[in-house]
């Protein structure tokens, strides 16, 4: 089968569906490709950089849509694009048919099978093929830089001859995938980062990347299904914002990408805020599109406030990155391609039992298939932080008490058991053996005590010094391995050995732990 990507002709539209790097996956799946000519000039891709593949190049979009029966594109098509569709295609796009529901039914009409890449679900095995995912990761990275190329001065603190420089202080409201990615960007350029969500189980990730959670001392949660949020109640709200005002005064910049599915983007950051910042503070509003969280956004625009502040309502993020938008878009592409062509031979099959093709199905056979089934694997939901009910302060002693007398109990009894053993020990065996008995007790005590309070994230640390440990034991048992007892031989043999692994592992351990924290 052919398949191919046309030149995307919405305004402002920089990406393309199809690169020369994923057009040599495609074909390796039994696919010929091909390519409308200037469909990825834009994006950093020539026709030329298709041609020397062996893909395709077709003069304009009807040649390219009227010889290919698998389309790949970026956006919704036109009316233009929809003339061209016809039963024997199958179209992959972002399509938002809860959205688009007029442009569905069209398109439904022509018999075409429509895939949108929006509709990809939010399970595991999906995570491949999540091009909401790959754009929200893009958008968040490029809403830090667009607020730093509006934000007049340095992110990270310093101290020159010419005087000391503040962090700039950095606040994102909605840490999904957006939102942890301009975390991390800030965070990297040395900024001062804060972040809030509705869902307490991102506290944690939000933490883990150098930001601070801003805790909401109210116990409601908001995770909604499959990942995402619910609505907040009118309480929790108030106390959100309230939250927020304090802080506006002392922000340099806030970046917004709280979203609720199916719902318009909920107003976080309101007039006075935005009136409360300072001079020269910025807004990067990423959830413009569904209308914006921040009260004095407008869509696809940049204005600056009277006192000052940039407020940015951009909609293009990842066109504004399209080189590195298209490789994630167009490699999202292939693997739902990939899922499509199991046999590797060129033709796909849609298997509408299967999860993931059923939920990317929006029409097929002149039917709309939206919305889908739910997937029968659901999206992983973390246990909220906050328990269902706060334990009063006399349930939290008592559990107390009661863990220390049963950990009393255990020890004492231990400390009897071995007062008897080593009685019975030292009324058997002569005093030598027990002096070397009671070192070797002591030594397993000692250790043990020292290894079971190390805490759980130290232990792949720890496992590389112990490397120091297994040197004393090979030298050791290297001195013995002469003896003429053979149980003192064989002891050694085996000591030399499982040393020389847990050195061996801890070296490679340690050099994988190393280049974790390379920069490549
Ligand atoms: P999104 O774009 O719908 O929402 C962005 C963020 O805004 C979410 O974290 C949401 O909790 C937050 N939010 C909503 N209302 C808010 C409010 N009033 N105040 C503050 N924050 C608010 O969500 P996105 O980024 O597409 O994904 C959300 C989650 O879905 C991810 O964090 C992840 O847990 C899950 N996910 C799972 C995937 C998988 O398993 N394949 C793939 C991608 C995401």
């Amino acid at each position: 089968m052919k398949l191919g990507a046309p030149k995307e002709i919405g305004e402002g539209e920089l990406r393309v569906a199809l690169t020369p790097e994923s057009a040599k996956k495609l074909k390796k799946l039994g696919f010929r490709c091909a390519i409308e000519s200037g469909a990825g000039q834009a994006a950093g891709f020539p026709d030329g950089s298709y041609s020397d593949l062996g893909v395709e190049v077709c003069g304009s979009a009807t040649e390219l849509w009227q010889t290919t029966d698998l389309v790949l594109k970026v956006l919704p098509p036109t009316i233009t694009e929809l003339d061209l569709l016809t039963s024997s295609h199958t179209l992959i796009s972002f399509f938002w048919p809860g959205q688009n529901t007029d442009l569905l039914e069209k398109a439904c009409q022509t018999g075409a099978t429509i895939l949108a890449m929006d509709m990809v679900p939010r399970i595991s095995r999906a995570q491949k093929l999540d091009a909401l995912s790959s754009m929200a990761n893009i958008s968040g990275y490029r809403a830090v830089l667009e607020a730093g190329n509006n934000f007049g001065r340095f992110f990270a603190g310093q101290v020159t001859a010419a005087g000391k420089v503040p962090p700039a202080k950095v606040l994102v409201i909605g840490a999904g995938v957006a939102g942890l990615s301009a975390i991390g960007t800030a965070v990297s350029l040395g900024a001062l980062v804060r972040a809030f969500d509705v869902r307490p189980e991102v506290a944690e990730q939000i933490q883990s990347m150098g930001a601070e959670f801003l805790f909401l001392d109210f116990d409601e949660d908001g995770s909604g299904s499959g990942g995402y949020a619910k609505p907040s109640s009118p309480e929790f709200r108030k106390k959100q914002l309230e939250l927020f005002r304090n802080q506006a005064p002392e922000l340099d910049i806030v970046i917004t990408t709280a979203l609720i599915p199916g719902a318009d983007a909920p107003k976080l950051w309101l007039k006075d805020m935005v009136e409360a910042m300072k001079p020269g503070s910025v807004v990067v509003d990423l959830a413009a599109e569904r209308g914006g969280n921040c009260e004095v956004t407008v869509p696809n625009s940049r204005v600056v406030t009277e006192n000052g502040v940039a407020v940015i309502g951009y909609t293009d993020f990842p066109s504004r990155m399209s080189s590195q938008s298209s490789s994630l878009y167009a490699t999202n592409i292939l693997n739902l391609v990939a899922e499509l062509t199991p046999e590797k031979n060129g033709s796909p099959v849609l298997d509408l039992d299967d999860d993931v093709l059923r939920g990317v199905t929006v029409a097929h056979a002149g039917q709309i298939m939206f919305p889908p089934p739910a997937p029968k694997v659901p999206a992983i939901k973390h246990p909220p932080l906050v328990p269902d009910r706060k334990p009063t302060r006399e349930e939290l002693l008592a559990a107390e008490a009661a863990r220390f007398r049963r950990s009393t109990k255990i020890q004492i009894s231990m400390l009897v058991a071995g007062a008897a053993f080593m009685l019975l020990a030292g009324y058997f065996t002569p005093p030598s053996f027990m002096q070397h008995f009671v070192v070797f007790l002591l030594s397993c005590f000692i250790g043990f005590q020292v290894i079971w309070n190390v805490s759980h994230s130290l232990h792949t640390p720890l496992m590389s010094v112990t490397n120091a440990i297994s040197g004393i034991i090979v030298v050791g048992a290297l001195l013995q391995i002469g003896s003429n007892a053979p149980i003192v031989y064989v002891l050694s043999a085996i000591s030399i050995l499982i040393a020389t692994i847990n050195i061996v592992g801890g070296f490679l351990v340690t050099r994988r732990m190393l280049a974790m924290f390379q920069k490549s």
